[in-house]
């Protein structure tokens, strides 16, 4: 029967569909990924694996899996996967776009909302019992309802982010590698440059994928363009900005706070200076992690899987060069 294995328990009925399709080798621990050495160890019988984005599968995991035919992220997101060196080796890539699509943009508003309103911040002040009376200038933020917001890639997400701004009388500006007159007409949102985005917008929100082009795109020069009232938002990728110039910019107050959900390292260390930021909340890379969306998520994950194993087209399919 052919062999696959899976780097972390997924919902119970997405492995049960799997265990009728292949014989399933699971990496038990829920917390924890299998170390280097133990997914190196565990892939040379695998046909499919099933990983997750703290998996990085390289040039050297495929080669210690010669009978590799599918690799099934359990993201949207796959920077964690050597896409090139899959599709050389005529390995299937596929992801889980669209079912977290909405969460995440929830998520994003959580953050947004958070670091405006230093939502966690005063529920740190009140719990550590310094609240003594209600204040004219106690925790002051700024508004959301009727400011700019930036997104920093129109996609599925960045689009679900834009809409739920229309609620709050937002005039929402975009940049994208290419223009989206579509998304305009429907969102009534506006394509900016990165650097008018960054200059006019009260919000930045990132959601570009991670890849060559997007790595550290936030840097110290554009931060160094936004408001200082302005708050950063990413629930993308870490590596999209520049962590070293964030600190700086929270630290000397360039910006006025900062909402995260992803980080350069994952998980963040527990010396990480972002930890001595008061104006930054920090979410631990839980974007898509509600009940609903974990499940499709992996029954979605489980049929990519399935269907590259038979030979088919997966529904999901990253690198559809592949098969050509
Ligand atoms: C999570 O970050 C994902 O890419 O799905
Ligand atoms: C990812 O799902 C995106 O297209 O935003």
């Amino acid at each position: 029967m052919t062999r696959v294995f899976v780097t972390r328990p997924i919902a119970e009925s997405a492995l049960a569909k799997l265990r009728g399709a292949a014989e399933v080798d699971l990496w038990a621990e829920p917390e924890v990924p299998p170390s280097r050495a133990e997914l190196l160890a565990r892939v040379p019988q695998a046909e499919g694996l099933l990983c997750l984005l703290t998996d990085p599968i390289d040039e050297e995991v495929m080669s210690a899996a010669p009978g590799l035919r599918v690799i099934s992220n359990y993201a949207v997101g796959y920077d964690n996967i050597d896409v090139a060196a899959a599709t050389r080796r005529g390995v299937m890539v596929c992801n889980t776009p669209g079912v977290l699509t909405e969460t995440t943009a929830d998520l994003a508003w959580a953050l947004l909302m958070a670091a405006a309103r230093r939502v966690p911040e005063g529920e740190r002040y009140l719990r550590a019992g310094k609240w003594r009376s209600w204040s004219p200038e106690l925790l002051l933020g700024h508004d959301i309802h009727g400011r700019v917001l930036g997104i920093v890639g129109l996609g599925r997400i960045g689009q679900a982010v834009a809409k739920r701004a229309r609620g709050f009388g937002m005039r929402v500006l975009y940049h994208n590698p290419e223009p989206k007159p579509e998304a305009e007409r429907e969102l009534g949102v506006k394509y900016a440059d990165l650097d008018t985005l960054l200059r006019e917008s009260d919000f930045v929100s990132l959601h570009t994928p991670l890849n060559e082009k997007t790595r550290h795109l936030i840097g110290e020069r554009e931060l160094g363009m936004m408001k200082p009232t302005a708050v950063l938002v990413n629930t993308a990728r870490g590596a999209v900005v520049d962590t070293k110039a964030l600190v700086a910019a929270l630290k000397g107050r360039r910006i006025f706070a900062a909402g995260l959900d992803v980080y350069e390292t994952e998980p963040l260390p527990a010396d990480d200076e972002l930890l001595a930021c008061d104006n930054v909340v920090l979410l631990p890379h839980v974007g898509s992690a509600t009940v609903a969306t974990r499940e499709r998520m992996a029954h979605m994950a489980v049929e990519n899987l399935i269907a590259g194993l038979k030979g088919e087209r997966p529904p999901h399919l990253v690198n559809p060069e592949v098969l050509s």
